[in-house]
């Protein structure tokens, strides 16, 4: 987990689904070769020129990010989320998203949307501020920058 946090920071927890963890191996013609962590340690530079102070969550457990997603509602100003494939199949996520009132941006490194037909079903897009998919590693930072111009500075 990476943070960076003084008082005058504000925090933005970016959650990872299941399999996320082996980013920069798994399939890395579909998703890349950065790992999680590469992707953290952009967003935590990045982060810092905003006032922003970037956690990178990742968890295999459907639990532990609905948990996670409850926690960010109590000491978050904004979300990053990559459901991976609970985008697609949790009900649990959606409803916990559902309890947010600060934004929440999805992020998939690839389209799920061009990609078979079972990821087309997305229980996150309906409960969120909005989406990203596509661009790769590129898609967090757009997701941290867009966060940047929708959290009011403290
Ligand atoms: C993913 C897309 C999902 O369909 C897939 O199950 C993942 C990763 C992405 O980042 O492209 O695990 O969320």
């Amino acid at each position: 987990m990476l943070s960076v946090r003084s008082n005058m920071t504000r925090l933005i927890s970016c959650i990872n689904g299941p399999t996320l963890n082996l980013l920069g191996d798994r399939e890395p013609e579909i998703y890349g070769t950065m790992t999680l962590e590469d992707i953290g340690v952009q967003l935590s530079e990045i982060g810092q020129a905003h006032g922003l102070s970037v956690e990178m969550k990742q968890s295999n457990s459907e639990g532990q990010i609905v948990d996670w997603i409850q926690i960010a509602r109590k000491n978050s100003a904004g979300v990053i989320l990559n459901a991976a494939a609970y985008t697609h199949t949790s009900i649990a996520i959606h409803d916990a998203l559902r309890t947010l009132s600060i934004p929440v941006i999805e992020v998939h490194l690839s389209n799920p949307a061009a990609r078979e037909d079972f990821r087309s079903v997305n229980y996150v897009t309906p409960v969120v501020t909005g989406s990203i998919a596509g661009l790769g590693p590129t898609g967090y930072v757009l997701a941290l920058q867009a966060l940047a111009t929708l959290i009011p500075s403290s």
